[in-house]
Parts: structure tokens; C-alpha cells; sequence
């Protein structure tokens, strides 16, 4: 089992207490005005977790499809769209190999939905990869997409060549290793998890190569979403695309 399914389905009870899931109103305002969502259109949120985005942008009329691989996030999801009094679609799915049934009118892929989130076996740069493609294969022609992603100028300017010897960062495939901990009902449990960070550049070819037009690149600090230069320092990028007309 993916270790990234271990941590979020324990983390999933306190997910929403996380400093960087306060900001959820004034990101879906961003994200309508940014994609220029029209009134009631279809919505994949890839790698929802707990439906934050998701339930938002239900609540304002659009018809949202949220994937993810945890079922714990994805129960904090329904709890979160009942009590809101709307309905999502909720899949639990990886999302390297979820095939969409249907054509979406456009994606989000937020604070890592699984995009970067690496399993010990996986292959980062595929792992990646295929999750662009099925995103771009679910989309209709000029169909608009927004994906934060972890900035690796951020860890090359704090890695130092102590952390490349000791493995915490990969400078070859710019992922970091880290051990994190999480609460269970048996007492902390500890997991090593790693984590793809991409440099702005690669970011827009790959997408480019998943057949979607990359638009814009902007900083992508949760919570502070605006149309703004990328600062080296900040945790995330925000890509914004389309997907290709032809
Ligand atoms: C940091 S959370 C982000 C959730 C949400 N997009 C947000 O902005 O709050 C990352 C989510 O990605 C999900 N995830 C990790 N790997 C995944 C995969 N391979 N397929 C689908 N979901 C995955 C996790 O279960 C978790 O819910």
C-alpha cells in the first residue's frame, strides 16, 4: 500500500486544522475569476483530500468530481459536503491511473493532490507525468487547469551538500526524503515519505508534453493566491494552462 494513503487516511481528522487549509474561500474566489469558471460548469479535483475546494465550489453551483486515493480524507470529504447540504462526486482512486469516464469544462490539481506525493517504488518523473495525462485526457478541448506544486529553486537555495549526503535531498530528481509523524489510536506512528519538487521550467514542460498550453506561471503559497511573481522561496508554484484545442 502506498505510503502516502498510511499518512492521509491518519491525518485526515486533523487535515483541516493545518495553517495552510484556513484560506479556502478566498482560494475558490481566485480560482473562479482565474479560470473563469461559467456559471454550473463540470469540475475534476484531483487529489481533493478532504473536499475543501471541492465542497466550495459546490456550494457556488459548479458539478465537482473529486478524486483521491485515501478513503479517510475522502470520509472527511462527504462529512464536510453534508453538512454544507451539497453533493460531489467522490472517487478513490490513484490518481497515475484514474481514466475519467467523462469530459470535464476544467481541473484543479491543489497543494499537491497527489502530483509530487511519491511512493518509495514509483518513479517520480512518471509518477508525475501520468498524472498530467490522465488530467489532460479528462479534459475538453481549452478546458482550463490550475496545479500547485512543490518549488524546488526553494530547496536547492536551502539543501545544503550535508543533506545530499545524508539523503534528504536528491539533487539528480530534486526529491526530498522525510520522515513524518502522525497520530493513531495505538500512539505516533512514524512514515518516510518523499517528495518531487520541480523547477518552473520543467513544470511547464511536462505539462506542454501532457498536450495542455501552459498560460501563466505565479507564486503559489496556499492561502495567498493572486496573480504574482514566483518568489524563489515560496513553498509552492502555480501553474495555470488549457488544455490543447486541436
Ligand atoms: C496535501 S493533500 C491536498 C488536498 C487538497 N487538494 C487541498 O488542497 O487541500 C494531498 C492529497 O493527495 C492525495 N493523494 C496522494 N497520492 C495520491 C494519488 N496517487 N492519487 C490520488 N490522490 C493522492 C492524498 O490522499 C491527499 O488527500
Amino acid at each position: 500500500m502506498s505510503e502516502w494513503k498510511t499518512f492521509f487516511d491518519n491525518f485526515a481528522p486533523n487535515y483541516m486544522q493545518e495553517v495552510f487549509t484556513q484560506n479556502t474561500l478566498a482560494e475558490v474566489d481566485f480560482l473562479i475569476e482565474e479560470l473563469q469558471l461559467a456559471p454550473g460548469c463540470t469540475i475534476l479535483d484531483m487529489g481533493c483530500g478532504t473536499g475543501r475546494h471541492s465542497v466550495e465550489l459546490a456550494r457556488r453551483g459548479y458539478r465537482v468530481t473529486g478524486v483521491d486515493l485515501s478513503s479517510g480524507m475522502l470520509a472527511e470529504a462527504e462529512k464536510a459536503a453534508q453538512a454544507a447540504g451539497v453533493q460531489v462526486e467522490w472517487v478513490q482512486a490513484d490518481a497515475t491511473q484514474y481514466r475519467s469516464p467523462k469530459l470535464f469544462d476544467a481541473a484543479i490539481c491543489l497543494c499537491e493532490g497527489a502530483f509530487g506525493l511519491v511512493s518509495v517504488s514509483e518513479d517520480a518523473e512518471a509518477h508525475d507525468r501520468l498524472i498530467l495525462r490522465n488530467i489532460s485526457a479528462a479534459l475538453k478541448p481549452g478546458a482550463p487547469f490550475l496545479l500547485t506544486a512543490l518549488n524546488g529553486l526553494r530547496l536547492i537555495r536551502q539543501f545544503t551538500q550535508d543533506d545530499v549526503e545524508k539523503g534528504i535531498f536528491d539533487p539528480l530528481t530534486l526529491v526530498e526524503t522525510s520522515s513524518m509523524d502522525y497520530d493513531t489510536p495505538q500512539g505516533t506512528q512514524s512514515v518516510t515519505l518523499h517528495e518531487k519538487t520541480r523547477l518552473p521550467g520543467e513544470l511547464a514542460g511536462i505539462c506542454r508534453d501532457a498536450g495542455l498550453e501552459v498560460l501563466h506561471i505565479w507564486g503559489g503559497t496556499a492561502g495567498s493566491w493572486q496573480r504574482q511573481t514566483l518568489n524563489l522561496d515560496e513553498i509552492e508554484v502555480m501553474l495555470v494552462a488549457r488544455k490543447e484545442l486541436k
